[in-house]
């Protein structure tokens, strides 16, 4: 049957290889929700902790360099949006987190801790324990997620029972339980219902309530809503933010769609060419953003006036991960590239350092000052 958690993958999926972080520290089990919720495993450690993370796919055509040097961390509770245009990484790097890499063909340095946990280099048995209870993703089609062949009822039943020691009357009424708490009407009776017995709408309702059966920590939802019309789209993004106070997850959140991150962001981390180029609060990264690729997210957000939309998309095209452009990757697309003396931008990738005193609020740009140059030439002309 397929499955997206973790526990129906093959686990020998998972990458490892490289310099290979040990787990560091002593591990304390904390036991009951609250706690769980406080503390997990390592004092005071964020429950999703990257650092440095880097994957590479060895091809016929060289090597692409998907994610490089990625750091970031996601407390539980929270919700971290992914942006950047197709290609830079989003998906490459929640799949890593999720162990869903096939080691033969993926080179993967760095760290992922998850509750305490190392997770890269961990044996496949272990990582399928962790992965399963710990994390679980939604993607963008349901019908990946959800066999065709197999009543919904059954599929969830067998997620449960994968890390459940219950029996089938048990985990049916678990599945019935979550299928309402998604708002799936008389559930108990769509437990027999095949998928394409269910509308668009309602299957991604179904896949979110197999995601979160297991009651996972860590809930990555990779454009879950991109497919779907506005109306059942905004439904969803309310399911989720519910079921997330409900549950108290981190979710992780990968969209497009700047609309959908004010609407359920805390924090956004804008991806470009692999690379981490802009993290911080929503609030900063939609109002007050510092890396001039943000300003071009937010400038090519459709605006309406009257009958007609107009769009503004960043000139060029998304870089080769084959082949990145030298210095800030972003330079051949950036119109501010010549402010910044002796051509730096494309001899020195910057940095991903603090421009202000807030804590966590990096960007990674040559610029000396980005604030100004939003306020004055930005600002004015955003939709
Ligand atoms: N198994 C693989 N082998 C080779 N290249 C890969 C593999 N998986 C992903 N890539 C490449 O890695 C890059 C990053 O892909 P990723 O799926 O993370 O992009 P994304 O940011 O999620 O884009 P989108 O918004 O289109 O989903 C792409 O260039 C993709 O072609
Ligand atoms: S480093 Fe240079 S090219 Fe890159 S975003 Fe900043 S100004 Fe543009
Ligand atoms: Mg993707």
């Amino acid at each position: 049957m397929s499955e997206m958690w973790g526990d129906a993958v093959d686990a020998s999926t998972i990458s490892g290889g490289g310099a290979t972080p040990q787990p560091r520290g002593p591990q304390t089990v904390v036991r009951g929700p609250r706690a769980e919720r406080a503390a997990v495993q390592g004092e005071g450690e964020p429950y999703l902790n990257l650092r440095d993370l880097t994957v590479a796919f060895p091809t016929a055509d060289g090597v692409v360099k998907a994610v490089q040097g990625l750091t970031y961390s996601l407390e539980l509770g929270k919700t971290l949006a992914v942006v950047g245009e197709s290609g830079s990484g989003k998906s490459v790097s929640s799949m890593a987190i999720m162990g869903l890499h096939d080691p033969k063909s993926t080179r993967m340095t760095g760290s992922i801790r998850l509750g305490g946990r190392e997770i890269v280099g961990l044996p496949p048995e272990e990582l399928r324990h962790v992965r399963g209870k710990a994390s679980a993703m939604i993607f963008q089609d349901p019908q990946s997620s959800l066999h065709p062949f197999y009543k919904v009822g059954d599929q969830i039943v067998e997620a449960y029972q994968a890390h459940n020691n219950v029996s089938k009357r048990v985990a049916r009424k678990r599945a019935a339980d979550m299928l309402g708490r998604v708002g799936i009407p008389n559930p108990s009776r769509r437990l027999d219902d095949f998928p394409h017995q269910f509308s668009g709408g309602m299957r991604q309702r179904v896949m979110i309530a197999m995601a979160l059966v297991n009651d996972p920590k860590l809930l990555i939802a990779d454009e879950p809503t991109t497919a779907l019309d506005v109306t059942v789209q905004a439904q969803i993004l309310d399911l989720i933010s519910d079921l997330q106070q409900d549950f108290g997850s981190a979710v992780l959140f990968i969209t497009h769609d700047l609309g959908v991150v004010a609407e359920i962001a805390d924090d956004v981390l804008v991806m470009y060419g692999g690379r981490a180029v802009e993290h911080g609060t929503v609030k900063d990264i939609l109002g007050s953003p510092l890396h001039p690729y943000t300003w071009g997210l937010l400038e090519s957000i459709p605006a309406v006036s009257g009958e007609s939309t107009r769009l503004h998309p960043i000139p060029g095209t998304p870089p080769s991960l084959l082949n990145l452009p030298t210095g800030c990757s972003f330079h051949p697309r950036c119109e501010f590239r010549k402010r910044v003396p002796d051509d730096l931008c494309t001899k020195e990738l910057p940095d991903l350092v603090a421009r202000t005193d807030q804590a966590g609020r990096v960007s990674r740009c040559h610029l000396l000052h980005p604030d100004l140059i939003f306020a004055d030439e930005i600002l004015p002309r955003l939709p």
